[in-house]
């Protein structure tokens, strides 16, 4: 398994569902890594086929949350309140005061974990491999870091700390721009749109090509270049922003 996977798997599984790092974390990274193949392959459901052998995961990811979550509910009135993600989401009441059924939850849990496992790993793989051929970038980082690691007294950090850290957040924007760490966002037309002289009729799919915007250089000044600099505030930037409201009214969040 990649270091970088366990890693976020133990985090993330600590977070979103109380797990204790290192004990299932083996079999967590084999079912999700199964699921997100499962998302990729073509959806053809026998036996045998990546499609198939990713339901299964699936199935099985959320009988392993599920336990957990029978375990919370018997808990309840314990004297060690644990407040995690689960947690959360079984507090959680919308405007009519109604709670998330157990399947919501759990769809929740498995959904996030999908979404942000792999990405994140991926992320970290290849900030390292940039860093590593930048050592320019990394002795500026390592000074921000430090710097905080100082003031901070053997503390931890906080979210409020991490959005200090301007250097730090430009590293991640140009990994994520220039790795294309997810390279690309899917639409459904909800009615007919022009664009650029062709008619994408109403229903079809639209794949943007995010690889194709992160390194045009009509967008990016030399886009092959590792530069976190590209983000500093008044640099020439390109629209950070991608307007897909006139194809989909769908909106997608991360
Ligand atoms: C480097 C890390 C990440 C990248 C590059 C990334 C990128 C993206 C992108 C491009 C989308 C599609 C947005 C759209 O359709 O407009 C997305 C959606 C999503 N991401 Fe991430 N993501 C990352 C990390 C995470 C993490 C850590 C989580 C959760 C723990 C997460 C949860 C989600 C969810 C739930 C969606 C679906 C949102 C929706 O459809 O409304 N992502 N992400």
């Amino acid at each position: 398994m990649c270091v970088f996977s366990m890693v976020t798997l133990e985090n993330i599984g600590n977070i979103f569902a109380g797990f204790e790092p290192g004990s299932i974390v083996g079999k967590l990274e084999m079912l999700f890594s199964g699921i997100v193949n499962g998302i990729r392959a073509n959806p053809v459901d026998i036996p045998g086929t990546a499609y198939h052998h990713g339901l299964q995961c699936r199935k099985n990811a959320t009988k392993m949350f599920r336990e957990v979550l029978e375990k919370k509910k018997k808990n309840q009135d314990a004297t060690k309140p644990t407040n995690d993600l689960m947690d959360g989401l079984m507090r959680v009441k919308d405007e009519q005061g109604q709670q998330l059924s157990d399947e919501e939850v759990l769809d929740n849990i498995v959904i996030l974990i999908v979404a942000g496992y792999e990405s994140t790993s991926v992320a970290i793989m290849w900030a390292l491999y940039y860093l590593a051929k930048y050592p320019h970038v990394l002795k500026t980082l390592r000074e921000e870091n430090m710097a905080l690691s100082k003031h901070k007294n053997g503390e931890f950090i906080t979210s409020d700390d991490v959005a200090k850290l301007t250097y730090t957040n430009k590293v991640v924007e140009e990994t994520i721009r220039l790795a294309n760490i997810a390279a690309i966002v899917n639409r459904k037309a909800t009615k007919d749109v022009e664009y650029k002289g062709y008619t994408i009729p109403k229903g079809w799919k639209v794949m943007l090509w995010v690889r194709y915007l992160h390194t045009n250089p009509e967008n990016f000044e030399d886009p092959m270049c590792f530069n976190p600099d590209r983000w500093n505030v008044g640099a020439a930037q390109p629209q950070r922003k991608i307007d897909l409201s006139s194809i989909s009214e769908t909106k997608g969040r991360c």
